[in-house]
């Protein structure tokens, strides 16, 4: 898989791939991220990639242009399966989504900045809109990362162990089970006896009870 994240801010998308899963990911050859400074595509002098609202109103909005400029670029030397802009107003990020979309081989992610972008650019090269929650960010960089993270994970071969995925909360609509660690008992604090027993059956059928009880606690709208 390949992903081109497009940003006026590129700092802030390099620590999240340069540790821990996502940078063996990439070693492995398993995923390629591009990150692709905007600026780099301004069509004046002074590298605006940003200008005044028409019709008035406080804020800057990112133009088309160069957003168009880099975008063309991408597509003229691939194929892509989805054009992404990162914004409080898209469709919520899920489990499943990020599971439909760690199938896809190309994709361009957008990240909003300032007020966001001309809407002639979510009308014409925009295909998907897509939110990480209803609260607003600084701008697109840090949801692209989150993003991009929810995706790359669950890419065949990521995970070393690819059952570690699969039994993730939200994968089957159910929030995970407690787990716990040495020392077996800690101040008095006891691990359940049953993850002791070594008697497999008893440990899975547990960690299913457990795992109803939490997600009926917590979340009780991911088993209507
Ligand atoms: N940009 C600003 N806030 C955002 C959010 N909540 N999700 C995605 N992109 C954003």
């Amino acid at each position: 898989m390949r992903i081109d994240i497009i940003t006026v801010l590129p700092e802030l998308l390099r620590s999240p791939f340069e540790a821990s899963i996502l940078k063996r990911a990439i070693e492995k050859g398993l995923v390629e991220v591009h990150v692709h400074n905007l600026r780099d595509y301004s069509t004046n002098k002074h590298k605006n990639v940003d200008d005044y609202q028409f019709g008035g109103g406080a804020g800057m909005v990112m133009m088309i242009e160069p957003i168009d400029a880099c975008i063309s670029k991408l597509k003229s030397e691939r194929d892509y399966d989805e054009v992404i802009y990162m914004t409080p107003d898209g469709e919520t990020l899920t489990q499943g989504m990020a599971n439909r979309m760690s199938l896809l081989k190309n994709i361009i992610i957008l990240c909003g900045h300032y007020k966001g972008v001309d809407q002639r650019v979510r009308d014409h090269f925009i295909t998907k809109e897509i939110s990480i929650g209803d609260y607003v960010l600084s701008g697109g960089e840090l949801a692209a990362a989150v993003l991009s993270d929810s995706i790359i994970r669950l890419i065949p071969g990521v995970l070393s162990n690819e059952t570690s995925a699969l039994t993730d909360s939200f994968q089957d609509n159910l929030l995970s089970p407690p787990i716990y660690t040495r020392p077996a008992e800690y101040k008095g604090w006891k691990v359940p006896d049953v993850l002791l027993s070594g008697h497999n059956a008893n440990i899975e059928k547990w960690r299913e009870e457990k795992a109803y009880e939490h997600t009926r606690n917590r979340r009780p709208d991911l088993l209507e």
